[in-house]
């Protein structure tokens, strides 16, 4: 069976220790975005979210609120499929690691490690960082902090598993080395190199301390480390080890694990020395975006300075907040969130520059031959130009999708819209119009417009998907799919005779005062 047309993307499952942010929305966002254009470009795509539920931090905050751990998360969790829901999230599954497909999936691997020798029980003492769920040698700690958020750390003694992870670590290595795209961007692909390099200690992967976890099949007074259990839901949600195991053998290896920089190292040292420890194929690609900062620094749950996305769709609207995301930040570096960054972009790019666009183009259609057209006469001026730009620009937006830039990606599109805008202007069609021995010139002007409309319609359907079905009521073809595929994007398969439908303000202008 070929396995080319398949694509299988993942989120992080994220902790239900308290409701998300912007940030989770972030990635959740950009993860659909690269689905749906997958799906667009006709692959069959496997697009997984969920839920990290097991570990002592949420043991903790959940007895805090005198509840046990399931109820706790169970609230949380309802919260956080419904903010997907809203977003237009469009997975395919929703693993929680609370369910019996993961945990069943999660011991039968610890044992199997166990069984070859590739887990044992020593004791241990080491410095635990709650809030990352991580262990640290004296040695790494940043002042007597966690080196990675700074925080305290705490002193454990236990009698522990561990997995021998510097077995396999010259093989990880090689295998980064000679898989350029394992590890993305370049910039976190060199700090995992020598992160290696520096030597793997044998991990940690098992607690005594607190029971919300999976216990470990053989000794169940420990239960398994959360990250071990956490990154097995990437194949657990596949049925993988299971009777019926169609979607891992369909799926898998994953396409592109999608995480934070914050995990990288997660995924990329820890994950693929369980899947080479247990024969099976690595992910092709763990692609770890940059953080959405606010002036007080990197929003957290744990800080709690946080923005809340309902908050924001409530007031800005789905497409809007999609597209804020996708385009602010260039694809791996960070960025400042700021809601005057979002409302300039709603009011620039979308309000000026596509909603006028669209709502330009069909006024005049209605305006000037009452909503219908004819086929388009002989190209002349500008138009050139405009088709071969528009003709163009599903490949090139396809480039920058493949190379994950998705800020790029609708950079190329903003391109054609630019030059559709420019077009306007430069064939003025409302001094066309006075001039009854320009009307055809004045119509096929029109339906270049309209044809450019299509076009750039379609390539928004992954970035933004509530526009596209209000475009095309307005345009008279919300019956006619065949004309949002991705084959229907060859120029002038829009058919002439027209009845537009209602038009509407697609983005309308947001007074900036809303601000203040
Ligand atoms: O780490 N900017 O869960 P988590 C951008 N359960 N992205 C952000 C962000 C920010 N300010 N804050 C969070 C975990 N994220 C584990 C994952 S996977 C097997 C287990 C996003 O709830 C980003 O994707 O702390 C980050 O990696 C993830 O949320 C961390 O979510
Ligand atoms: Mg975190």
């Amino acid at each position: 069976m070929s396995k080319a047309k398949t694509f299988y993307i993942s989120t992080p499952i994220y902790y239900p220790s308290d409701n998300l942010h912007i940030g989770h929305a972030y990635t959740t966002v950009a993860a659909d975005a690269m689905a749906r254009f997958k799906r667009l470009t006709g692959h069959e795509v496997w697009f997984l979210t969920g839920t990290d539920e097991h570990g002592q931090k949420i043991e903790r905050v959940s007895r805090a609120k005198n509840q046990t751990p399931k109820e706790y998360v169970d609230n949380i969790v309802s919260g956080i499929r419904n903010l997907w829901e809203r977003l237009e999230i469009s997975n395919d599954d929703f693993i929680r690691t609370t369910q019996d497909r993961h945990k069943k999936v999660v011991s039968a691997i610890f044992q199997r490690l166990y069984d070859q020798g590739d887990i044992y029980k020593a004791s241990y003492e080491g410095w635990y960082c709650t809030p990352c769920e991580a262990f640290w040698t004296e040695s790494r700690l940043d002042n007597g902090n966690c080196p990675d958020c700074g925080r305290g750390v705490e002193l454990l003694q236990e009698e522990s598993y561990f997995f021998r992870m510097s077995k396999y670590s010259d093989r990880l290595l090689k295998h980064i080395e000679d898989n350029p795209d394992f590890i993305q961007p370049v910039s976190r692909r060199n700090e995992m190199i020598s992160f290696i390099k520096s030597g793997l200690e044998d991990l940690c992967v098992s607690r005594t301390t607190f029971d919300w976890g999976i216990p470990v099949p053989f000794d169940p007074k420990h239960v398994i480390y959360v990250w071990v259990d956490a990154l097995t839901n990437y194949i657990s949600a596949l049925g993988y080890g299971t009777e019926d195991d169609s979607l891992y053998k369909k799926f898998w290896p994953a396409d592109v694990h999608l995480v934070g920089k914050d995990i990288v190292r997660f995924h990329t040292v820890i994950w693929p020395i369980i899947l080479m420890a247990s024969n099976l194929p690595l992910p092709k690609q763990v692609l770890g975006h940059g953080w959405l900062l606010l002036d007080s620094g990197k929003m957290s749950k744990s800080k709690g300075n946080v923005v809340d996305p309902l908050e924001l769709i409530n007031k800005y609207g789905v497409d809007a907040i999609r597209y804020y995301l996708l385009r602010e930040l260039p694809f791996g570096s960070d960025g400042y969130y700021s809601e005057e960054a979002l409302v300039n972009r709603i009011n620039k790019d979308l309000a000026n520059d596509l909603g006028n666009l669209v709502s330009r183009t069909l006024g005049m259609v209605q305006k000037y031959f009452q909503g219908s057209l004819k086929g388009p006469g002989p190209a002349e001026g500008p138009d050139g130009e405009l088709i071969e730009l528009a003709v163009a620009s599903p490949a090139a937006v396809e480039e920058m999708m493949d190379k994950r830039e998705l800020s790029n990606a609708l950079g190329t599109l903003w391109r054609l819209v630019s030059r559709a805008n420019k077009y306007v202007d430069e064939t003025s069609p409302w001094v066309l119009a006075k001039d009854p021995n320009m009307s055809h010139r004045l119509n096929t002007v029109l339906y270049n417009l309209a044809e450019s409309v299509r076009f750039i319609t379609v390539l928004t359907i992954p970035f933004m998907p509530l526009m596209a079905p209000k475009v095309w009521s307005m345009l008279g073809i919300a019956d006619r799919p065949d004309l949002y595929t991705w084959e229907s994007l060859r120029w002038g398969l829009l058919p002439a005779e027209l009845k537009l439908g209602r038009g509407e303000a697609l983005f309308p202008r947001i007074d900036p005062s809303v601000l203040e």
